[in-house]
Parts: structure tokens; C-alpha cells; sequence
């Protein structure tokens, strides 16, 4: 699917918004309340592509999950009662479904093949399959074994004391997620924090987690409770917004009940350290922190970018760098080689696409370099398949007075189906 966006003279975005819910956790109130005993609600859930796959998953082992007026319920089978599925997963475009359900179906007694798109295809699984397979799970998969098409046989598996690589929220989780079936005590230790939703729903649904600063266990054979859950805005969503109303001349919206887990808001530290005009009002605090945030545009001035924000602003860096094309002076953004294995290779097609529209800006092997001030025009561009490019080039086309077509835009609906909409009311 192409899209066609117009942008004629000098538009501004004005409005009020409620992005839709937050992905992450999406993810797992519907992963947690399958496996819990008795029902779970959840309000405000994401039905984008990503997690309409997570819950086909569960439904092919036997859970029940429906759509019911403006929550979905969950029927938790309890995880003795999950089923062997007689059919392949299809996870789609999902790294988080991938990762996670490997570490759920760990401890569960059958087999299990997972399979998901090209883009899944191509990124590493082994990252979970060494620490499972060190519980005592029995991976296969393409390649070394370790690349989707994956199969799982799990059961029987014992605790692990795993130092991660990778500051991963993916793998602590899949661990966790283990070790919750696991004889014994598990403990994840990362190099630096990673979001801690996972943690943060298990305590909801009446599971003991243990936080030590970068350390994180879990005792076994624990039960979980069905709950109810309320999903906030989604940040990595609302960050579109954000950052096309800072550059955007002219330009004031709000984005109401946006996730601000402090694990997510290095998108916020760094709009502020650039010179943002954004105002965050406490919504509510509940599993979940959420606020209404305002900005408005202003001049925005380049910055440098590395080190312990990087995992709490690593889906963010499309559009982190379309922000710094517009910033007064250079922007470098470093230690984000993790890029190079989300959904595309986002230093590559962050820099190819951007540049088709007359930005300054320089690959690094281990993020990019953006010289700021530039007049962007319009172009033909390529989502390749990833919501966050297309969304980043989307907010791109406000600046380029003409036509931009944005190829494979369809893409958008994995974390944002109402995306289009939600622009063409901030235009109008
Ligand atoms: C996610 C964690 C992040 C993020 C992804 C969602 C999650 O990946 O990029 O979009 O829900 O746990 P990593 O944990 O692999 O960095």
C-alpha cells in the first residue's frame, strides 16, 4: 500500500489526541492473563497487528480471548492448562511475541513451532535460545539454530543465574517468563535498565519479583491471579506527535494519558535537552504511571545522544533524528548498535530515507550523525516494512511542501492503525 500525504504552504498541528495503548504492555497483559488462573480484563489494549498475533498465539493453545465493548477478557487457563498448539505460531511482525512466548513455552511441557515475517526471519533469537537452553528448554531453529522458523520443546527446566549482553527488555522478560515455571530461583543481570513492564504486571497479577539494581530474580513455580488492567497511550506512539509539534511552526497539541514509565521517557529528557517547550501533567498512577503532555513548537538545538538513555528512548531514534534535521547545529546519536536488529535496520533506512528528503545525515557503526537547519523537500519513500520509518517519514512530509508517497505504508497498523486519522485531525 502507498500513501499519498500533501503538505501545501505552512501547515500547523493543533489538536488534542489519545494515542492508542502502549505495546509493551499490551503484550503482556495479554501474555500474563493467559497463563493466570480465573478471568482478566484488559482496558485499553492495543489491537494493532503485533498484538492481535500475540493473542492468536494463545488462542491456538486452547485460551479464550474476546472483545467486549471497550475491554478484551482474557480467559486464563492457569499455565498447567495451556495446550499444545497443533498448528504453527504465527507471530508476524513481533520480536516481542517471538521472545517472550520462547520463555513462557520454556516451562510448558510439549512442543511448539514459531514462525513470523521476513523481517523476523532475519533477527537473532539467540540472544533468548542461550539462556533458555541453559534452563534446559530444547530450541531448534534455521541457520545455527537460533533464526525463526524456531521450535521449542520446553518442561522440566531449572532456575539460571544469566548475565545478558544486551540491555534487553525482550530477553530479561523471556527469562523471567522462565524462570516464573522454573525449579528454583532465576536472576537476570543487564548492562544497563531496560523497561521493566514485565516485572511491574507480574507484581500486578500477584507474582514475587525481586529488584536489585540491574539485577532482577524470580522464584518458581509461582501462580498467577487473573486481574484487570489499564493500558496507558503508548509513548513510542505519542513521540510522533511530540516531535511534530516541536517542529512543526506554529504548532500546540496534547496527547492525553501517554505512558510515562521512566524506563520509556528518554524520548522527554531529550525534547527538553534540545529546548522543547513540553508541559507533563500527571493522569494517573496506578501498574503504570500516565500523563498529559503538551508541547508546543520552538527552536530546537542539536544534542549528543548516548550511553544509559539508549534503552529508554531505543524505539524513538527515527524519529529522535527527523527532530535533529530541524535543530540548530549537529546531533550524534551513539552506543545504539541495537538499531541495526529492531524490525529494519533502522540506522540504514533512517539514513537512506532521510536522505531522499535533503537531510544531512551520516550512518556510524553504532548510530548516526545529523546536521541539523535543513529544508526538507518532498520524495517517494520506503516504510521497508517498519511502522516507526513510516510513521517518521509521515511526520517528515509536514515539512516538505508537495507530495510525499510513502510506500508499504500498511506497516503503520502494527503499533498505530489510526495513525493517518490522528494526523489529518492535527492538520485540519
Ligand atoms: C520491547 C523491548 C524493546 C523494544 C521493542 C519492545 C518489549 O526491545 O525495542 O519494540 O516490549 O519488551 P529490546 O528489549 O530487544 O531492546
Amino acid at each position: 500500500m502507498t500513501n499519498t500525504l500533501k503538505t501545501e504552504g505552512n501547515i500547523q498541528l493543533k489538536g488534542t489526541i489519545r494515542v492508542p495503548g502502549d505495546k509493551s504492555i499490551s503484550h503482556r497483559a495479554v501474555m500474563l492473563g493467559a497463563i493466570a488462573k480465573g478471568k482478566t480484563r484488559v482496558y485499553g489494549l492495543l489491537t494493532g497487528d503485533d498484538c492481535l498475533n500475540t493473542i492468536e498465539c494463545f488462542r491456538k493453545m486452547g485460551v479464550e480471548i474476546r472483545r467486549d465493548g471497550d475491554y478484551v477478557e482474557v480467559d486464563g487457563t492457569g499455565f498447567a492448562g495451556l495446550q499444545e498448539p497443533v498448528d504453527i505460531l504465527d507471530v508476524g511482525n513481533s520480536g516481542t511475541t517471538i521472545r517472550l512466548m520462547l520463555g513462557i513455552l520454556a516451562g510448558a511441557p510439549f512442543h511448539t513451532c514459531l514462525i513470523g515475517d521476513a523481517s523476523i526471519a532475519k533477527r537473532p533469537m539467540d540472544r533468548v535460545a542461550v539462556p533458555l537452553r541453559q534452563m534446559g528448554a530444547r530450541i531448534d531453529g534455521r541457520k545455527d539454530g537460533s533464526f525463526a522458523p524456531i521450535s521449542i520443546r520446553g518442561g522440566g527446566i531449572e532456575g539460571v543465574d544469566y548475565v545478558s549482553p544486551v540491555a534487553s527488555a525482550q530477553v530479561k522478560s523471556a527469562i523471567l517468563l522462565a524462570g516464573l515455571h522454573a525449579e528454583g530461583v532465576t536472576t537476570v543481570t543487564e548492562p544497563q535498565s531496560s523497561r521493566n513492564h514485565t516485572e511491574r504486571m507480574l507484581k500486578a497479577f500477584g507474582g514475587q519479583v525481586e529488584v536489585d539494581g540491574l539485577t532482577t530474580s524470580i522464584r518458581g513455580k509461582q501462580d498467577l491471579q487473573g486481574t484487570t488492567i489499564h493500558v496507558p497511550g503508548d509513548i513510542s506512539s505519542a513521540a510522533f506527535f511530540l516531535v511534530a509539534g516541536a517542529i512543526v511552526p506554529n504548532s500546540e497539541l496534547t496527547i492525553q494519558n501517554v505512558g510515562i514509565n521512566p524506563t520509556r521517557t528518554g524520548i522527554i529528557d531529550v525534547l527538553k535537552e534540545m529546548g522543547a517547550d513540553i508541559i507533563e501533567e500527571t493522569a494517573s498512577d496506578e501498574i503504570e504511571p500516565a500523563a498529559d503532555i503538551t508541547i508546543k513548537s520552538s527552536n530546537l538545538k542539536g544534542i549528543e545522544i548516548g550511553g544509559n538513555i539508549i534503552p529508554r528512548l531505543i524505539d524513538e531514534i527515527p524519529i529522535i533524528a527527523l527532530a535533529a534535521t530541524q535543530a540548530e547545529g549537529r546531533t550524534i546519536i551513539k552506543d545504539a548498535a541495537e538499531l541495526k536488529v529492531k524490525e529494519t535496520n533502522r540506522i540504514d533506512t533512517v539514513v537512506q530515507e532521510l536522505k531522499k528528503m535533503g537531510a544531512r545525515i551520516e550512518p556510524t557503526d553504532d548510530g548516526m550523525i545529523i546536521h541539523g537547519g535543513t529544508k526538507l523537500h518532498p520524495a517517494r519513500v520506503d516504510s521497508h516494512g517498519d511502522h516507526r520509518i513510516g510513521m517518521m517519514l509521515a511526520i517528515a512530509s509536514c515539512l516538505a511542501e508537495g507530495e510525499t508517497v510513502i510506500e508499504n505504508s500498511e506497516a503503520i497498523s502494527i503499533s498505530y492503525p489510526n495513525f493517518f486519522q490522528h494526523l489529518k485531525e492535527l492538520k485540519s
